[in-house]
């Protein structure tokens, strides 16, 4: 299969399978403990339907939104994701790119494999930054200042990683300590993956670099980083990083209206109900089972967004009329460009921006903000359990 025979974000997963070994596959699709919340995320979408309103002109659908004083084409972006150079050489810059081609925000992780000086350079008003905290808190402080120093337009602050999460394909695999002799067999299998591999050796954590000891090399860089948790972040910290960071403050993680009505009063300009894409807690709910409590609670005080489980268009529409003003996607995005490259990260956005037209113009939904509940149908069997929408 070629990249322009994906039809669907599903069909760039298993181009993506084919190419990588299996160690890196269930690095980037794993969840945790049993994957119950892998599960939960795609299921929670699922359970929802719209129920379509005819004879409205959708001739000209607008999915454009209006979100921290600019206006996106699409009501979607990428979700941080770290170490994409390990799964495709060069992938954080094919996603920066694919997402400024097409007019959406990028999200870099703090661990991602390029450096945030070249980001901010090349999708200077696209390219957003993800923190989580270090444990010497000099370093989150550092970081904060560069990125502000480099004009980036928004600082989201992971919070749902308290401690290094239960990965149990990665142990399985060996990752992070000897590697399976299967898993090395396996590797002989992706000749591609591996001669790149070979060539360039590991991917290096750049943003990481000046804080590790002089002339550290890749790993070195790795050990420096695994040594920074656990962080022991607080609310005194997300104040303290609220007062350095001049600009757009986002929290991701949140998932309880307490902790949401919290972050409106410590001046957080918009949360991304998540769960790390079901990385974290495996027993933690779906973000969007959580999202109308979240919505009901904090109200237009802080943007509401929202990542987990998006495998189609239908699914962002579904979210929006859920409550979330804002959608973001990790998984499918790295696939496109782990599968495809530069051409693949922009498969997987323009898939997505296709099925979001084609569904509004299918529900009679002409523009993005006439969304709402009253286009979400209950399934029977959650209005018999009493789940709340
Ligand atoms: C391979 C991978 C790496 C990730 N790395 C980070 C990260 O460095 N920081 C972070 O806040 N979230 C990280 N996430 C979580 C994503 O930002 C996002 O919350 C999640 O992928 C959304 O779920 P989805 O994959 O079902 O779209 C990662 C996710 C994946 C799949």
């Amino acid at each position: 299969m070629k990249i322009d025979n994906c039809v669907n974000l599903d069909d760039l997963r298993v181009l993506a399978k084919r190419r990588v070994p299996k160690l890196v596959y269930d690095y980037i699709e794993g969840g945790v403990d049993d994957e119950g919340g892998l599960r939960r995320n795609e299921e929670a979408f699922r359970r929802r339907s719209l129920v379509p309103r005819y004879m409205v002109d959708v001739s000209a659908p607008d999915r454009s939104v209006a979100l921290f004083g600019r206006t996106w084409s699409s009501p979607y972006g990428i979700a941080p994701t770290g170490g994409i150079g390990y799964f495709r050489r060069g992938g954080d810059a094919m996603l920066w790119r694919a997402a400024r081609d097409a007019n959406i925000p990028f999200v870099m992780s703090i661990v991602a494999t390029a450096p945030m000086e070249e980001m901010a350079r090349e999708a200077p008003e696209h390219g957003w930054y993800q923190l989580s905290a270090a444990k010497d808190r000099s370093i989150s402080e550092d970081m904060i200042r560069r990125a502000a120093d480099l004009g980036i337009p928004a600082l989201v602050v992971t919070v749902d990683a308290p401690v290094d999460s239960n990965k149990e394909r990665n142990r399985r695999n060996g990752l992070g300590g000897r590697l399976t002799l299967a898993t090395k067999l396996d590797a002989l299998r992706r000749p591609l993956w591996l001669k790149d591999y070979i060539r360039h050796g590991p991917a290096m954590l750049e943003n990481w670099r000046a804080y590790a000891p002089a002339g550290s090399n890749a790993r070195q860089v790795d050990e420096f980083v695994a040594g920074q948790r656990p962080t022991g972040l607080t609310w005194a910290d997300i104040e303290r990083f609220r007062a350095l960071w001049p600009r757009t403050l986002v929290l991701k993680g949140v998932l309880r209206p307490d902790d949401a009505l919290r972050a409106a009063e410590v001046g957080a300009d918009g949360l991304i109900v998540s769960n790390h894409g079901a990385r974290q807690l495996d027993r933690a709910p779906s973000p969007l089972d959580v999202l109308p409590a979240l919505d009901a609670a904090v109200g237009d005080r802080v943007a509401l967004m929202m990542d987990g489980g998006v495998r189609r268009g239908a699914d962002v529409l579904i979210a929006l009329a859920s409550g979330a003003k804002f959608v973001f996607v990790g998984r499918p995005t790295l696939y496109g460009a782990v599968a495809g490259g530069a051409a693949g990260a922009a498969r997987a956005v323009d898939i997505l921006r296709d099925e979001i037209e084609k569904v509004m113009a299918q529900i009679g939904c002409p523009s993005l903000d006439r969304l709402g509940p009253e286009f979400l149908h209950r399934d029977p069997e959650d209005a018999a359990r009493n789940v709340r929408l």
